[in-house]
């Protein structure tokens, strides 16, 4: 199989670690490493989380390098509120020591598209690194192969307004710049199809049965996600957002959408919303591919078997768990 060559760009953030997992546990992906942006968590510690869920979950020795520790613009307003104090879910794991974490993160990403051919990158988080990349050097940008922005919403609800999605209103100038300046069309997976995975406490039952150290990881750090999730929208269970950007690169069956123009809104009421501009006003070249529908049953049988792949006939056979 020809693995594809991916950085992916993160703020972890439960739903990021869950991503991770996902991606560590794909054949088809060549990681060549992973930066963090300020977001859900600063950067520095969502570098740390993510050591953590890769130091614990794979053998790989993947390189992990800070990113940057603001946004271009804004104040840094992060969603502690949202993920715990730690970023995942308030387990205050021992994470590891400073001296596994490397800095660096836009000059990493400049650095491996300008030595690779065919890198894509998955952004997660706020598009802050990849805005300074692109302005540090836009030619680096010739390799890339895609771009996949968890981000955006355009005919559902906001999550930080009621217009708004987290990464695109942490960083609004960030996004807007990437949009107008990347040479390749954003994958935009946006709050539309990433708000139908819902990982359920059917699931996480499940899931505990399977008697695996995964197991409990995942639950651990979902339980203040859950509990968000019920005080602030009435749900029971979790979206889990980063993880369908990962399951999308690597399955394009997994979602559709349609190509547009698409700009963020800087500031004011509305700040943060990714502008789709599906009816063509503004006579612009489609600069992104919008998702719109997902299947999310799918999604969640590939997240399964990739994450506990002894227990696929259990996860295929069980009724009512997806
Ligand atoms: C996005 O915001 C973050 O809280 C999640 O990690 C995800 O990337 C969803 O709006
Ligand atoms: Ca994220």
């Amino acid at each position: 199989m020809q693995k594809r060559k991916v950085i992916i760009d993160c703020d972890p953030g439960i739903d990021d670690s869950l991503a991770l997992l996902l991606a560590i546990n794909s054949p088809e992906l060549e990681i060549l490493g992973i930066t963090t942006c300020s977001g859900n968590v600063p950067a520095k510690m969502g570098a740390e989380n993510a050591l953590y869920t890769l130091h614990r979950f794979s053998n790989e020795n993947i390189n992990i390098y800070v990113g940057e520790e603001n946004p271009l613009k804004r104040e840094l307003v992060t969603a502690q509120d949202t993920h715990g104090e730690d970023g995942l879910g308030e387990n205050f794991y021992k994470t590891s020591t400073n001296k596994n974490i490397k800095y660096g993160g836009v000059d990493f990403i400049i650095e491996t598209l300008k030595n690779n051919k065919d890198v894509s990158i998955i952004a997660l988080g706020p598009l802050t690194n990849i805005a300074k990349a692109l302005m540090k050097d836009k030619k680096a940008f010739n390799n890339l192969d895609e771009f996949i922005s968890m981000g955006g919403a355009f005919r559902i609800h906001g999550n930080c307004s009621p217009v708004a999605e987290f990464n695109y209103w942490v960083d609004p100038h960030a996004a807007d710049y990437v949009y107008k300046n990347l040479p390749k069309k954003i994958h935009m997976v946006g709050l539309d199809v990433t708000r139908k995975i819902v990982l359920t406490p059917n699931i996480i039952e499940f899931i505990n049965r399977l008697d695996e150290d995964l197991a409990k990881y995942i639950t651990e750090i979902t339980r203040f996600y859950i509990d968000f999730h019920w005080e602030q929208e009435g749900i029971i269970g979790c979206v889990i957002n980063d993880p369908l950007a990962v399951a999308y690169f690597i399955d394009r069956n997994l979602c559709s959408g349609f190509e547009s123009y698409v700009e963020v809104v800087e500031d004011g009421v509305a700040m943060g919303q990714s502008i789709v501009d599906s009816f063509n006003f503004y006579k612009k070249e489609p600069n992104s591919f919008v998702l719109t529908q997902t299947n999310e049953k799918e999604f969640m049988y590939m997240f399964l078997k990739r994450l506990f792949p002894s227990h696929v006939d259990k996860i295929n056979t069980t009724g009512g768990i997806i």
